[in-house]
């Protein structure tokens, strides 16, 4: 059973770093190609988990569309797969890396197995291009892997083989709580050694982030005015690790550069954002690894969208859909800064760090053997 791994975000590659690492460590061949549709992000994240492309297709380019980003995956990852006959290729969520990919192996008479499935909206503007990314690499995986139960009933209701689903939890939760391990066991880098010269820690943090495409514009706009609003509380410091894509980094750097408890700085490596995350108060983000990460380390996230697929985090307490709302976003900050408490005995929704030794288990009985 020949297995190629793929992935092209920071998103992807941190959650798909730990299911290479335990096929790894089961002496499991694979092979890994990383269609690099995000560059400098992606490669911090290969850094850390130490892992090494077999195949790097380099496709990032400034500002990319995505009608051209799709066409150069297809066309590229079409060469990796007449080059080898691939049994089965292992994608990952919502990215146009899954969705080429997966249509791409399709083609091929590939299999596919898709992790982190059956996240739905059914709004295909709202995470856009996102949502029909999942419902077209949904509807072409032959295996689901799903972190949720809410994630398998969406597919269940959508005729997908009961058989053919997996509730595994989370992937961001096994890489998390590697990395956790590391900071608890004294890792430190660059990044954590500048962020504590240049951050008072003895304040609350509000960490934020941000990169939807829906709210390119008028929505960034309004989460800028917001945390502006937010930073006149001179007992916070707010740390904003800017994505590189040009539609956002233009826009905060216009508007929020030159406050002095605001700090813009570039994306942060995997290891230093968690850390900078077990330091903060408040989260304020679009990020759908964020909102399942930050119930482990209890934290609370402002959800900067209008819609949410991962509704388990709002049910447990841990989130909170605020939209890109200026007033909304102000006021929801303000309560939260004052006092966060979930109900006790809530956990994370989003797993308990084994989702990759599930995930290894149900291809080795299905697929390997
Ligand atoms: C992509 C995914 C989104 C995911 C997000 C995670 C799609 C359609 N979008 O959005 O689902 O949530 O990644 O961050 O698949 N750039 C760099 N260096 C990098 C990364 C990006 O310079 O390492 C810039 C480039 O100019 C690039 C642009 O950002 O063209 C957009 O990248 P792209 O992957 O198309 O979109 P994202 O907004 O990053
Ligand atoms: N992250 C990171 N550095 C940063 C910001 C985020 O490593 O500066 C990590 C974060 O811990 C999470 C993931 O990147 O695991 C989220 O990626 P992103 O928000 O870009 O994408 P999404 O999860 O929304 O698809």
């Amino acid at each position: 059973m020949k297995i190629l791994i793929c992935f092209g975000t920071r998103p992807e590659a941190i959650k798909m770093a730990p299911i290479c690492l335990e096929l790894k460590q089961r002496n499991i061949p694979f092979k890994l190609c990383v269609t690099a549709q995000h560059r400098e992000m992606l490669d911090q994240v290969l850094d850390f988990f130490e892992l090494i492309p077999d195949y790097d297709l380099d496709l990032m380019t400034p500002n990319q569309s995505l009608n051209e980003l799709s066409a150069r995956i297809l066309k590229e990852i079409d060469v990796v797969f007449k080059k080898e006959n691939f049994d089965i290729v292992v994608v990952h969520g919502d990215t146009t890396t899954s969705s080429m990919v997966a249509l791409a192996a399709f083609h091929r008479n590939c299999k596919v197995a898709h992790v982190e499935a059956g996240l739905r909206t059914y709004n295909k503007q709202s995470p856009f291009p996102e949502e029909m990314n999942r419902q077209l690499t949904g509807r072409i995986a032959d295996f689901h892997f799903a972190p949720t139960l809410k994630a398998s009933k969406n597919l269940l209701k959508e005729g997908v083989e009961n058989s053919k689903i997996s509730i595994t939890g989370n992937t961001v939760i096994d890489a998390l709580f590697l990395t956790l391990k590391k900071i608890e066991t004294g890792y430190s880098n660059e990044f954590i050694v500048d962020l504590k010269e240049k951050v008072n820690f003895n304040k609350k943090i509000v960490l934020v982030t941000g990169h939807r495409r829906e709210s390119f514009g008028d929505g960034f706009e309004n989460i800028c005015n917001a945390i502006l609003e937010i930073s006149k509380n001179s007992d916070i410091e707010i740390v904003y690790p800017v994505h590189l894509n040009p539609n956002v980094q233009k826009t905060v750097y216009d508007m929020l550069s030159g406050k002095n408890n605001i700090h813009l700085i570039n994306p942060l490596d995997y290891p230093s954002f968690i850390w900078l995350m077990s330091k903060s108060f408040l989260i304020i983000s679009d990020s759908g690894g964020i909102q399942e990460e930050a119930p482990s380390l209890n934290i609370p996230v402002l959800v900067t969208r209008n819609t949410t697929e991962r509704e388990e985090g709002i049910d447990a307490g841990f989130s909170f859909l605020v939209g890109t709302d200026s007033a909304k976003i102000i006021e929801n900050a303000r309560k939260l800064i004052n006092s966060f408490k979930t109900k006790e005995g809530n956990k994370n929704p989003y797993g308990d760090g084994d989702a990759c030794e599930k995930i290894i288990n149900f291809l080795e009985e299905y697929t390997l053997e």
